[in-house]
């Protein structure tokens, strides 16, 4: 059983290798008690630890009046009271103008079957507040859900002021390690390995947005982790917006990471009767290291998050590097004719195709077709791309307005805006307010007649802009809700187009990854990971998204970027490491040129259900900025493919030998471009070596024979 528990005071939540247990400690609290790797007996779980004696050696009698127990237990879900100055989950202001919230055990069911899930009440002592722990193991997976759900059960409002989905406790002492990912704009996913010491660490969003600059996931290891093996502690955050997390260890060696939305400029008035119910984290343990941590994660996205599963992504064309804005019946029309001869599936017009559309300065808003660039709607080019064999896909940015565009000149107040400041324009676009059901209404509307009276299949949603003057003036409620409203708003427009049209395969772009998350994952199956489009920036910001989400999610076309410097081949090599696309100005091409992509995206179509399905590995790498190999796996082991990139090594010296993984040790393999078959363990332990040069790469199949 998935979550057991003993005499309803203790409960075990266990995954097919680990195991997550809590309880209440000798003085009521609910403390977390252990995260690891599954034991063999219910009895080898530690009890929930208390504190309620003297901890350390002291020379003076009493009690030690700056910690209490409450601030040295590892508590599931701390509320800010009592003489506790640790990261808390939760914040609050009652009517009475009392600001700590006492939360207490009440009581704990055990929900069987598919979905199993304990929920554990906690009441506040005085008030009548209460707040719902749940925790949903997700067994095949080795993942563990949490989020919460405070309700309002009495007659005055109650203010939040802070309210995380969870705090994750790492095994008390020692010192650990974490990764993250950080960047910006055109460099995003970049990972970084830092000791976290006493303090908090914080990584957040304060852009509406996951923000191009930090990613909502965290891996923790002891120092010793690597990709093959160690133990790590992940998690992530089911959440497009503002969000924090904050890696706290404390002066008495516990080590917590907190995660969930951002209490920055955050307020939440519940009403009497209301609920609020936080984001999603999902978090694991694997004795496996960082390569383990990461399968976990692509599995479980693909299998139960991404809205079309493990359905093979088709290879794109998308026409903005080539045309820009300036998009016409005829420039798209060219386009597709030759994309259509490289093997291209799906056809994308990008930017520029809506009402009075040529630059970036007019049109956001406005969404329908363009009447000088297509005077006949947008008919006659899809059926143009359908005749040449291949679907048709479409940009919009419906968050956004110019405020040159019929919609803006008709409802100005429409945007987030503080009515006495300058609204700041930056890319001279405006943010409409999605946490208004009137503009979610509208931009259903507009969109679901676009994807009805056309035969659109893919629809690119992009968001190129931060937030600033973030203000709702005519709020019905509390204004600084409009950071989570925003985003529940967004999630509403976009799941209702996807009800209406579940053929259509969304892809979130927000001036590259500026929105990836787990969140995004259930309504888009597919990231644009980034505008810097440059192969070799490219690999260490692929190595950074697939620390968390899968191949399958992760957009990736060929472009003219590195031309000057990297062949079209390597460039190919890089981009089908995910999902294939081609976003180069192929009339720029030549016959060589078209030849070439043509062969890898025919190459492609024949491996890419193993990179969009199966277990992706970094393979190992002694310099890790000039040399990168990823390896992906087919989950029955039957074929595998490997790709090597060298880029500029400062002293050239013979190329170190790739250790393989993922093979079956007892199968045969074959190796394409090696002499000879060997069994997995062979390919395994002793590795390839390949022969590149400088800013050469190579891709081999690899394939399992009988003996
Ligand atoms: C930013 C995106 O990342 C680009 O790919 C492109 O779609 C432009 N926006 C269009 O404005």
């Amino acid at each position: 059983m998935a979550i057991q528990a003993v005499e309803n005071t203790y409960w075990v939540l266990e995954t097919d290798h680990t195991a997550y247990t809590l309880g209440l400690n000798r003085g009521g609290l609910l403390a977390h008690s252990y995260w690891g790797k599954r034991l063999p007996y219910l009895t080898d779980y530690p009890p929930a630890p208390s504190f309620d004696e003297q901890p350390f050696h002291s020379p003076s009698p009493g009690e030690f009046p700056f910690n209490r127990p409450a601030h040295l237990v590892p508590e599931e879900y701390p509320g800010y009271e009592d003489v506790k100055y640790i990261e808390p989950c939760l914040k609050v202001t009652f009517a009475d103008g009392v600001r700590d919230v006492v939360l207490r055990f009440e009581r704990a069911e055990i929900i069987d079957g598919a979905r199993p899930e304990l929920l554990i009440h906690l009441r506040d002592v005085h008030y009548p507040f209460q707040a719902v722990l749940h925790y949903r193991p997700h067994a095949a997976y080795d993942l563990i859900e949490r989020f919460v759900t405070v309700t309002n059960a009495g007659e005055s409002p109650i203010e939040i002021e802070r309210i995380f989905s969870a705090q994750w406790h790492l095994p008390l002492g020692g010192q650990y390690w974490m990764k993250q990912l950080t960047g910006r704009w055109f460099d995003e996913f970049q990972l970084r390995h830092e000791m976290l010491n006493p303090g908090v660490k914080v990584l957040d969003s304060r852009r509406l947005t996951t923000s191009h600059h930090a990613n909502p996931w965290f891996a923790v290891d002891r120092g010793s982790a690597e990709e093959t093996q160690g133990e790590v502690w992940f998690g992530a955050l089911a959440w497009s917006g503002n969000w924090k997390m904050a890696a706290e260890v404390t002066n008495f060696a516990s080590t917590r990471v907190n995660i969930g939305l951002n209490d920055w400029d955050f307020r939440w008035q519940l009403a009497p009767g209301e609920s609020f119910t936080t984001p999603s984290s999902f978090a694991g343990y694997t004795d496996g290291g960082f390569g383990k941590a990461s399968h976990h994660l692509h599995d479980f996205i693909r299998d139960q998050l991404l809205p079309h599963g493990a359905q093979p992504h088709r290879v794109l064309y998308n026409s903005w590097e080539a045309t820009f804005f300036d998009v016409s019946e005829e420039s798209q029309g060219r386009l597709a004719e030759i994309a259509a001869s490289l093997g291209i599936e799906l056809f994308v017009t990008d930017d520029g195709w809506f009402h009075g559309r040529n630059w970036d300065n007019a049109g956001l808003g406005d969404w329908w077709p363009d009447e000088k660039k297509f005077p006949n709607g947008l008919g006659p080019l899809i059926r143009r791309v359908n005749d040449l064999g291949m679907d048709f896909g479409l940009w919009v940015e419906p968050e956004m307005v110019n405020p040159d565009s019929d919609l803006y000149r008709q409802h100005p107040d429409w945007v987030i805006h503080f009515p006495s400041r300058t609204r700041t324009e930056t890319r001279n676009q405006l943010i409409l307010n999605c946490a208004r059901v009137d503009v979610q209404d509208y931009l259903i509307e507009r969109l679901d007649r676009i994807l009805s009276e056309n035969n659109i299949t893919f629809i690119k949603w992009d968001m190129n802009r931060n937030v600033s003057q973030p203000g709702w003036p005519d709020a019905p409620r509390e204004p600084r809700e409009l950071w989570v409203r925003y985003v529940w708003g967004v999630y509403r427009i976009w799941q209702t187009l996807s009800e209406r049209h579940p053929k259509v395969i969304w892809q979130s772009c927000s001036g590259g990854g500026g929105r990836a998350d787990m969140g995004m994952l259930q309504l888009a199956d597919q990231i644009w990971v980034s505008d810097n489009t440059e192969p070799t920036a490219r690999l260490a910001i692929q190595h950074g998204f697939s620390q968390v989400y899968p191949a399958a999610a992760m957009e990736a076309w060929v472009t003219d970027s590195g031309d000057r410097f990297l062949s079209l081949e390597f460039r190919f090599h890089v981009s089908m490491c995910g999902v294939l696309g081609v976003g180069a100005n192929l009339l720029h091409w030549d016959e060589r040129d078209r030849k070439t992509a043509h062969k890898w995206i025919a190459y492609y179509k024949e491996i890419r259900g193993i990179i969009q399905n199966g277990d992706l590995y970094r393979l190992d790498s002694t310099q890790p900025d000039v040399f990168w190999s990823v390896q992906y796996v087919s989950k029955d082991q039957a074929e595998a493919v490997v790709f090597a990139f060298l880029t500029h090594p400062m002293n050239p010296t013979r190329l170190q030998i790739v250790r393989l993984r993922g093979l079956d040790p007892q199968a045969m393999y074959e190796i394409e471009g090696f002499a000879g078959r060997r069994s997995g363990a062979a390919w395994m332990q002793t590795g390839v070596q390949f022969d590149l040069n400088h800013f050469e790469s190579t891709v081999r199949r690899i394939r399992r024979v009988s003996t």
